[in-house]
């Protein structure tokens, strides 16, 4: 209770990629990927940076808060394709925005990250309110870091890590950010309730081992196994690509994964509503992670919810990761789907596996 969602913000890299420029370069088809995904173009940064995109973003979201930058006091990047490792893509966004007083990291929950990031960002702000109302309540956030003011930021620029020839991924994936401006106010209602949930993936449906050992270790042979080589370990049949211990690419199967995200959404979606206590029914609008239309629609059939309640954004930007949830609801917005005292439901689902949703009074 208390934390309101004040401003959001969205940014796109220039180059659009249509279904049919796909089919140039992999065996697909638009009528294929429309069919089985909603997918008709995506949007792919050859010429920004995911400093670049989370940073458009994030002035977008503080502009339409009416925020300055210097009463910004927490800034969190959810990513998996961070421009560097260290500094973290947080503080990057944070020189660039000049957030001379946020506490800035980056949080790494896949697809799931906007509502992981959102849930953080909102426990942490809490624990600051109760805090200073407590006056010198044993909490040790209160401190020093007095946290009324959040940015948080999805962004991702999965072309990086898409292999290019493999038509079963590379048709789903874009680039993007989408951020959001969480505000402390006692007196408005702001998000209710909240559900994170990890599962894990035995068989690795989803995957991407980036990392690798870069040098030398001058102390004798190295002992540890690449990361291709770990995550072989995991599975019980051992695709070549692994076998050999090098696939930097994202992995998924596909099927697995759609089977898990049609329920998965619809069980977030239901916790949520049942902790705030409030019916289903009577949520305005839902804003699912944009991965694939055909899962949004399993799941609204589930929660019997009319897809006329569901944001879908994903025809024109793809499945964008981390920025995908907040991309969506800058869409609504900016839409005019969203009035002030509408319950709205955000969730979110994606590798690790991970599941989260929040349900929040507009
Ligand atoms: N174009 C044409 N044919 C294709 C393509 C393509 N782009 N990709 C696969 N096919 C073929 C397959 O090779 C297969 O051919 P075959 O029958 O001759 O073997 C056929 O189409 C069917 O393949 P399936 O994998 O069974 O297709 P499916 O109906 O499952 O659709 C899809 C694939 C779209 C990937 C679907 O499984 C899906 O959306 N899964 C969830 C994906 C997802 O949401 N991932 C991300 C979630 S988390 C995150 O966001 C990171």
């Amino acid at each position: 209770m208390g934390c309101k969602i004040t401003g959001c913000g969205k940014a796109l890299p220039d180059l659009t990629v249509t279904n049919d420029d796909l089919s140039r370069v992999v065996d697909t088809s638009d009528e294929w990927i429309v069919e089985r995904t909603g997918i008709r173009e995506r949007h792919i940064a050859v010429a920004e940076t995911s400093t670049d995109l989370a940073s458009r973003a994030g002035a977008q979201a503080l502009e339409r808060a009416n925020v300055s930058a210097g009463d910004v006091d927490l800034l969190i990047c959810m990513t998996i394709t961070p421009d560097t490792v260290v500094p973290s893509q947080a503080s990057m966004v944070k020189a660039r925005l000049g957030l001379a007083n946020a506490v800035a990291f980056d949080l790494n929950a896949a697809c799931a990250g906007c509502v992981y990031g959102m849930e953080v960002a909102a426990n942490m702000m809490e624990a600051s309110a109760l805090a200073h109302r407590d006056g010198d309540a044993p909490l040790r956030i209160s401190q020093g870091n007095d946290m009324r003011t959040a940015l948080v930021i999805g962004v991702d620029r999965l072309s990086r890590i898409t292999d290019w020839t493999d038509r079963s991924t590379c048709v789903l994936f874009g680039d993007g950010a989408g951020a959001v401006v969480l505000e402390w106010d006692e007196a408005a209602p702001g998000i209710l309730s909240g559900f994170l949930q990890n599962t894990d993936d035995p068989t690795l449906a989803l995957a991407c081992a980036q990392l690798r050992d870069l040098g030398t270790f001058p102390f004798g042979d190295a002992t540890l196994d690449s990361p291709g080589a770990i995550m072989a370990a995991s599975l019980d049949e051992v695709p070549e690509e692994l076998d050999q211990g090098i696939h930097p690419f994202i992995t998924m199967q596909g099927q697995k994964i759609f089977k898990w995200a049609s329920k998965a959404m619809a069980d977030a979606v239901r916790v949520v509503c049942e902790r705030a206590g409030v019916p289903i029914d009577e949520v305005s609008l839902i804003v699912p992670h944009q991965a694939n239309e055909r899962i949004i629609s399993f799941s609204a059939k589930k929660l019997k919810v009319p897809m006329e309640r569901i944001q879908v954004s994903i025809g024109t930007v793809g499945n964008t990761s981390a920025s995908s949830v907040l991309m969506a609801l800058a869409d609504a917005y900016e839409a005019g789907r969203v009035h002030e005292g509408d319950n709205v439901v955000l969730v979110g689902f994606g590798g690790g596996l991970t599941l989260g949703a929040i349900l929040f009074v507009a």
